[in-house]
């Protein structure tokens, strides 16, 4: 399983454990950074961490910033990318069944590092249903 995380300086608070999390689950990782808690933009990483998944260097993307919302939207602005924002495991389950996200997005100012945890094990371990689901992605 690789995995590419991303973050700005506010998501990175979340990404930082969650890095040490996923090289004790051992997961293969790229962290595209931010490293450090100096001010940056949150496009420039959502953006990065979409490209690896959309050039499937990566098995799928991580991406935080305060609220998940600006990251996830610079993120799915790159073709093929379907990024979800998701503060509770039951929705980032059935974005992954329904809607085949390939990017995860959470706020560092909005969940708490045990309730990312369960929101990533649900969404990594949920897989797309296809069938009709398929149809209507293909619709978009
Ligand atoms: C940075 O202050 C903040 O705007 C950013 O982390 C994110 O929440 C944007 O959606």
């Amino acid at each position: 399983m690789k995995i590419a995380i991303g973050s700005d300086h506010v998501g990175l608070i979340l990404k930082e454990p969650i890095r040490e999390w996923f090289y004790e689950l051992g997961y293969e990782l790229i962290d595209v950074g931010t490293s450090e808690f100096e001010r940056t933009d949150y496009p420039i990483y959502g953006r990065k961490v979409a490209q690896l998944v959309a050039d499937k260097k990566v098995d799928f993307g991580i991406i935080f910033c305060g609220t998940g919302v600006g990251i996830s939207l610079a993120a799915n602005k790159i073709k093929g990318i379907r990024t979800v924002v998701c503060s509770e495991p039951y929705s980032a389950k059935l974005s992954k069944e329904h809607n085949n996200t390939n990017i995860l997005s959470l706020g560092s100012r909005v969940v708490g590092l045990e309730l990312a945890k369960m929101i990533i094990s649900e969404w990594i371990n949920a897989t797309f249903e296809g069938g009709r689901h398929q149809k209507r992605i293909d619709m978009y």
